[in-house]
Parts: C-alpha cells; structure tokens; sequence
C-alpha cells in the first residue's frame, strides 16, 4: 500500500494560484468522484490555506503522479505552474508527519487554530459518504485528529492562540484605528463569518450588518450581534456608510466588483473604505485596489501578523513536534503490522495445515487412541509449530525498516503468495 499527496498551501502558493485550485465543500463530492477515476482511494482537504489530495493505492501505482494528473485535469492548473507551486510526497511517513502537523495547526497561517481539526475530520467524513476511504487512509487522519487534540490539550498552542477573524480585526484597526465607531459590513453568514462577527463585536465595533447569500442566515447571525441584515443585491447602498467590510462568502464568482465600489465611492469620495477579503476564491475583484481610497487587502496580506503569532509559539511547536513523534511512531507500528498482516496469517495457515495432516498421517498408524492421548498429540504438535514460527513473526512484525524486504523473504522461503490489503 502507499499512501501519497499532492498539495498547494499558502506557504507555496499566492492566493492567484490558490483561489483556482480552491474546492468549495459544496463541490468536493463531485470532485471526490472525479478522484475515482485516477484512484481507487482518496481524501480531498481543501481549506482557505491549501488544497490537499491524499491517495492510497497498491505499491504498483505511483500515487504522486496520480495526483499530479488528477490537479492538471480537473483543477486546470498548467504543468509549469504545477512543477513551480505544488508539492508531492510520496514517503508515506511523510505523508502522514504533514498531514499531522496540519491537524496540529502548525501547518496554517495562524499557528495553532482550532479550524483546521474540524476541516480535517470534515474531509474525512465527506470522503467516506462517497466510499473513498479505505483502512489505512481512515486510521492516518483518524490518528492526525488524535495528534490535534492532543497538542492543544497538552501544549498551550491553541491558548489564546489568534484565528483567521481576530487577525482581520488587527489589520482593521491598524489601518483605520479606533474601531468603536465604525459601521462594519460582513458579506457572508458562515463559520467564517460568525467568527469574524464575533471578533469584532468582542472588540467593541457597534454598527454590524451582515449579508449572505440565504437572507435567514443573514438574519441569524445579525440577530446574535444586535446587528441588522441587509439584501445582498443592495450592497452599493450600505457601500455608501461602511468604514469595513469583510468578505468571506464561498462564491466562486465576484460579489463586489470595480463598479460596486465605484458607484459607493462617487458618493463618499473623501471618507476611506477599507475592504478585507479573506475568502478562497477571493470574493472582491482585485481592481478594486485602483479605486481612490479604497483599501483592500486579501488572506495573503495577513501573513504579517501571523509571523508574530509564530514567533510567540516556538516554544509551544517543540512540544507539539514532540507528541508529532510519538504518534508517528504509533502509526508506522500499526501500518507495520497492517502491512505483515496477510503474510503472518498466511504463514500460520499454511503451518497449520502441514501439522494436521502430518498428525492424521501419524494417528492412522497408530493403535487407536483415546481421546486424552489424541489431545496431548494435538498440544504437543501445536506448541512445537507456535515455538517455530515464534522468533520470525516476532522479527517480522518488529523490524519496521525492512518491511517489505522481509515479507518478500518469508513468502519465497515458505512458497507462498498473500493478497496485500487494498
Ligand atoms: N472557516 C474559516 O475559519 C475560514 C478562515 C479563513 C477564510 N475562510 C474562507 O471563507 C469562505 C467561507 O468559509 P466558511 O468556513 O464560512 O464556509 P461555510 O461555513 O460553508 O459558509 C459558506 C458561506 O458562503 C456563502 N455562499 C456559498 N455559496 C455561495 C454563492 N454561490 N454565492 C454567494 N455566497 C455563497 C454561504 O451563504 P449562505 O449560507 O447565506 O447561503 C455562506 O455564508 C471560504 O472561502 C473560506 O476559504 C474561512
């Protein structure tokens, strides 16, 4: 079995090449069957910071250059682009080290936020609906969801770790100052939106109004902030009064656009509009920056402040890096013996099988026995076959390095063939 994964992430990738790559949670189903067509099984993580394909396949497969073409066909990402952006890892130890460093949010722009455990157990469940998890797979991001709640309950990684939203709120009052008497526009009622909600109600901003796409969800999430909706398709208009707004809406089209903002502009030509977009695709057109006092920034631009949240937490990576390890370990041993499975089974069939027969051979040559003589015979042959077999199945399923040289030794000193697990 190897389990591999091809991946863009903000660290090697600008939002430009992120955003089209991106895959909204209401497309990964269809992209999860687009998937089976290059392998058997597989995992699609696709967050604000990367987008992730983990494939497991037979060792005759090269899973790297399955996802490499599973990226080039259906996420329309040029080869040359591909090579300059996107990674592959194709050791399955380092597979699994990146993918829990990840759940540990070590992996994001904000170290330590708690986001991404759900969105790694979310890609899980929406990959399991579309019967694409298998054994291993399951067990790697099942163990990467332990890693991540381990860390945040062992180290204080996550404590008063930032998020996403607190950091957009840093950048707002950086560039306009107090925020107390702002009038603040969120476009987009989700989880990122309630959060970014909550982080400017937290830090006192009286005037939030939400748009959404779903006007109820509009009104929900206005009502917990004693915060008014407004209709989505009269955006110019509250254009005209907001100091902020933040985007973060899963449109894979443009909600405000150059003529939006210039409309709204031409009637406030002399007060600053300052506009975050933290969506992936970006829901703001990039020519808005042109627009005299206009302001816009997008997930990239809060790299700044996310570099001091870093530094903050060195010491608390050491620790997380050291359960990291731990649970590494764990995981190569269960793949270890997930791996010498079929071979140990096989192996004591096998025996199993020359012992009883040898043992019939011997009985109907024998006087006939009784019952209690034949159990001792039983015993005896049992325990001498279990005594052989000890040392190498020991030797097998411990020594982890050599794995599949040793399998391969086993099967042709024995003469037999298993089926790997798929
Ligand atoms: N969650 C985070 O921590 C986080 C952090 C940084 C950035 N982001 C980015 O923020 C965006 C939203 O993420 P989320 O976690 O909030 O997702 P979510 O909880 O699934 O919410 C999706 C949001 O997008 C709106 N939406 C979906 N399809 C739309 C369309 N075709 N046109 C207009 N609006 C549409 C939904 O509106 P209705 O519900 O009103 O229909 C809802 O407000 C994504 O681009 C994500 O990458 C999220």
């Amino acid at each position: 079995m190897q389990i591999s994964l091809v991946g863009v992430n903000h660290r090697t990738a600008p939002i430009t090449v992120r955003e089209k790559v991106a895959i909204r949670s209401v497309e990964l189903h269809h992209y999860l069957s687009l998937l089976r067509d290059h392998a058997t099984h597989g995992i699609i993580l696709s967050t604000c910071n990367r987008t992730e394909v983990y494939i497991a396949n037979r060792d005759d497969h090269d899973t790297g250059e399955t996802g490499l073409s599973f990226f080039q066909t259906h996420l329309n990402i040029p080869s040359t682009d591909l090579t300059r952006y996107a990674y592959v890892i194709t050791k399955q130890k380092a597979v699994a080290e990146h993918l829990f460093r990840t759940a540990c949010g070590l992996d994001s722009l904000i170290i330590g936020e708690y986001e991404i455990l759900g969105q790694v157990g979310n890609a899980l469940d929406i990959a399991e609906k579309a019967g694409m998890v298998n054994l291993p797979l399951r067990h790697l991001f099942q163990s990467a969801i332990r890693t991540g709640r381990r860390v945040r309950e062992e180290t204080n990684i996550s404590k008063n770790a930032l998020s996403v939203s607190s950091v957009v709120v840093d950048l707002a009052t950086r560039v306009i100052g107090d925020l107390s008497n702002c009038r603040l526009l969120i476009i987009g009622a989700g989880e990122a939106g309630r959060l970014v909600a909550k982080a400017v109600r937290d830090r006192g901003t009286p005037q939030i109004i939400v748009a959404s796409r779903t006007p109820d969800r509009a009104s929900a999430l206005a009502a917990t902030l004693g915060g008014s909706p407004v209709d989505l398709k009269k955006l110019v208009r509250e254009l005209i009064t907001c100091n902020i707004v933040v985007t973060c809406a899963e449109s894979p089209d443009w909600i405000l656009d150059v003529h939006h903002v210039t409309s709204a502009m031409r009637q406030r030509p002399e007060l600053p509009l300052v506009v975050i977009d933290i969506a992936v695709p970006r829901n703001v057109e990039p020519a808005v920056e042109q627009i005299n006092n206009v302001f816009l920034y997008n997930i990239d631009d809060l790299t700044e402040i996310s570099e001091a949240n870093r530094k903050q937490r060195e010491e608390e990576i050491t620790g997380a890096t050291e359960i990291i390890c731990g649970e590494l370990d764990k995981l190569a041993a269960w793949w270890q013996a997930l791996e010498t499975r079929p071979t140990v089974s096989t192996l004591m069939e096998k025996a199993e099988a020359i012992r009883s027969a040898q043992l019939d051979k011997t009985l109907k040559k024998l006087r006939p026995l009784s019952q209690e003589e034949r159990d001792y015979l039983e015993a005896m042959t049992k325990s001498i076959v279990a005594k052989i077999l000890e040392d190498p199945l020991h030797y097998l399923k411990n020594n982890t390095d050599s794995s599949d040289d040793n399998d391969k030794l086993i099967r042709q000193l024995f003469q037999f063939k298993v089926e790997k697990p798929e």
